[in-house]
């Protein structure tokens, strides 16, 4: 009998994707789902095989992600695996997959998690350099893939005491921020109104009036706006109203003092991921192949 397998993913500079392809790709005959979709009009409830695959905001699983697998229903006797895709700090994203999957009686079989390039590129620059550690996170993901390939059961990571211990009192309120974050964000005379930035925002959240991107205020800051426009349009500058905006809504976050994207910033996006991936809601991988 044939295997049906899912892979859903989230992301915003297209590492997520990647490693959702590549282990796709490795299993074969396997759809990709973007958490863009409502949940209410995807079902996992057919599937043998079901990977949640994400990058981590905040030391957690990004508020979208939750958002929809908390609605999404699924088949209580799948493989179930979670492949995050932190930079340095993995903290509670693994974990908050398995308690929203808990409430609904599901095991998660196997996770791991890639540190990659870090790309909130309105904080800092993109780190460690993408010349070496893209080809390093290109090997663990095929080392992750064979391993799910061969259906191996593993612990997902979970976080430390320390991150456990300062979650509480450091991150409630970037979750606050992150919704309206994007308050900040310029558009340049550069823009070419090709409303692309609207098509890669995963979560809707920039309108084009009168052909420039309007944002709406559910930002995910998932910076796939920033690092794909084709003309580097898009800038982040606090000014001293907006810092007052955002100290109210978020009650004074350190990191509020260090957004910013000055002009010279290189940006970073996955190299093997285009701003047409990004449009797509939905992928059907066929074939088989050994990495
Ligand atoms: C808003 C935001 C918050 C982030 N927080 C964390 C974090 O807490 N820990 C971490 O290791 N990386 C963090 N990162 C980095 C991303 O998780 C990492 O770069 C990821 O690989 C991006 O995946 P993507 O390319 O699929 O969007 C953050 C990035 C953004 C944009
Ligand atoms: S992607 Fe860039 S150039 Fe295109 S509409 Fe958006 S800001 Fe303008
Ligand atoms: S507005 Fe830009 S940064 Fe915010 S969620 Fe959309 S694409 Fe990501």
């Amino acid at each position: 009998m044939m295997m049906r397998k899912v892979i859903y993913y989230f992301t915003g500079t297209g590492n997520s994707l990647r490693a959702a392809k590549k282990i796709a790709e490795r299993l074969g005959d396997t759809e990709l789902i973007s958490m863009r979709n409502p949940p209410e009009e995807v079902s996992a409830k057919e599937y043998d095989v079901i990977g949640f695959i994400y990058p981590v905001y905040h030391w957690t699983m990004p508020e979208p992600v939750v958002q929809f697998v908390e609605k999404l229903s699924m088949n209580k006797n799948a493989y179930v695996f979670v492949v995050t895709m932190p930079s340095f700090v993995n903290g509670h994203a693994s974990e908050k997959l398995e308690e929203i999957l808990k409430k609904k009686e599901i095991m998660i079989s196997y996770g791991a998690k890639v540190n990659g390039v870090a790309n909130y590129v309105i904080v800092y620059s993109p780190m460690p350099s993408p010349k070496w550690v893209v080809p390093r996170t290109e090997r663990k993901i095929s080392k992750i893939a064979e391993e799910i390939a061969n259906r191996k059961v593993k612990k997902i990571p979970r976080a430390s005491a320390y991150i456990r211990k300062k979650y509480p009192k450091v991150m409630p309120s970037y979750k606050v921020l992150q919704v309206y974050a994007d308050i900040p964000f310029t558009v340049s005379k550069a823009c070419i109104s090709c409303g692309l930035c609207s098509r890669v925002c995963p979560v809707e959240n920039i309108s084009i009036v009168d052909g420039k991107p309007t944002f709406l205020h559910h930002c995910a800051q998932c910076m796939a706006c920033v690092c794909y426009c084709p003309k580097r349009a898009i800038g982040y500058k606090i000014s001293k109203e907006d810092m007052e905006q955002l100290n109210d809504i978020a009650e004074n976050v350190s990191v509020i003092k260090l957004m910013g994207l000055p002009d010279k910033r290189t940006l970073y996006h996955n190299p093997y991921i285009t701003a047409a991936d990004l449009t797509k809601n939905h992928f059907v991988i066929e074939k088989n192949q050994r990495n």
